[in-house]
């Protein structure tokens, strides 16, 4: 079954009137599309606890904060459908710039304190647009629940953090990151790697693994750091905008994992700017 593809905001909340009359539980699936497994497997979690299932896709400029990288963003609307058909989702929200933001559109959502740190300090404004289009999408869909993945750990804590402050009674649900078989994270971003550039993207996940062992036992970032960057900087990564030891619970930065902990890093590989994030 091919989804309804809904464009108009009027369209989508008549959609959804008889779903929540009827006491449905609506899952929501935000995107930015070029959908991949990783993508889809937050469909398959939303599609095991809920009546309703609503895939997002919008391309937020609030969110970019280099011009370049919007406009380079892959945009594979077609084939996204056609990959969720098997999900029998029970639509595709896709608005436009217009519908999401209109003319006189003045409200920003800021969290503050969790975005201090890792691609909030590397990407100014980054998480405002993402807490702003989150918190509308979330409105938007009057959705119970809302799957994001760990693949963007800070980005699933400030969404978590956002719905709690502004009292949005969603349930915001973590889902594990899915991952190539060299171990590289799934990203729509991977299209944009040359062939050259693929072969060793999964250094960047290696690295960080063999940093985790070490520190569970008991080893501290300034002992590990440099090895790690040369290790980076010999398969090709141009630039490191961090490689850090942060807290899982609230992302305080660390020197040994003496707390439940996750090891956290951003690189560019010809260009393309990498993030991946684990368990430690
Ligand atoms: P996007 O990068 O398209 O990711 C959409 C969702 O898919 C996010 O929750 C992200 O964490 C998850 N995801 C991406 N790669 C994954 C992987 N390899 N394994 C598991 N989950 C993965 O994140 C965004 O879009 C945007 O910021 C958005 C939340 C839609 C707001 O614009």
């Amino acid at each position: 079954m091919i989804a309804p593809i809904v464009r108009e905001k009027a369209a989508l909340r008549e959609m959804i009137i008889p779903w929540k009359r009827a006491g449905e539980v609506v899952g929501v699936v935000p995107t930015m599309g070029a959908l991949h497994d990783g993508h889809l497997s937050l469909v398959a979690a939303a599609k095991a606890v809920c009546d309703r299932v609503i895939v997002t896709i919008f391309v937020n400029p609030k969110q970019f904060n280099n011009p370049d990288d919007l406009a380079n963003y892959p945009r594979t609307e077609t084939a996204d459908a056609q990959k969720l058909e098997r999900f029998e989702v029970d639509a595709i929200w896709v608005p436009d710039g217009d519908q999401m933001y209109p003319e006189g559109f003045a409200t920003t959502v800021s969290v503050s304190g969790l975005t201090d740190c890792l691609c909030g300090a590397a990407r100014p404004g980054h998480f405002d647009g993402v807490a702003t289009v989150v918190s509308k999408l979330f409105l938007q869909t009057q959705a119970d629940k809302a799957f994001f993945g760990e693949k963007d750990f800070q980005q699933l804590q400030v969404v978590t953090r956002m719905a709690a402050d502004l009292d949005i009674p969603i349930d915001v649900i973590g889902c594990p990151t899915i991952r190539e078989e060299d171990g590289l994270a799934m990203s729509s971003r991977n299209l944009l790697l040359s062939d050259r550039a693929r072969v060793y993207a999964p250094v960047l996940n290696e690295v960080m693994e063999r940093m985790a062992v070490a520190l569970r036992g008991g080893a501290s970032m300034k002992d590990l750091m440099p090895d790690a960057l040369k290790r980076l900087e010999t398969a090709g990564f141009t630039g490191v905008d961090y490689l850090e030891l942060r807290s899982a619970d609230g992302l305080g930065l660390l020197e040994r994992a003496d707390v439940p902990s996750r090891l956290f890093a951003a690189a560019w590989l010809a260009g393309v700017r990498l993030i991946d994030n684990i368990a430690v």
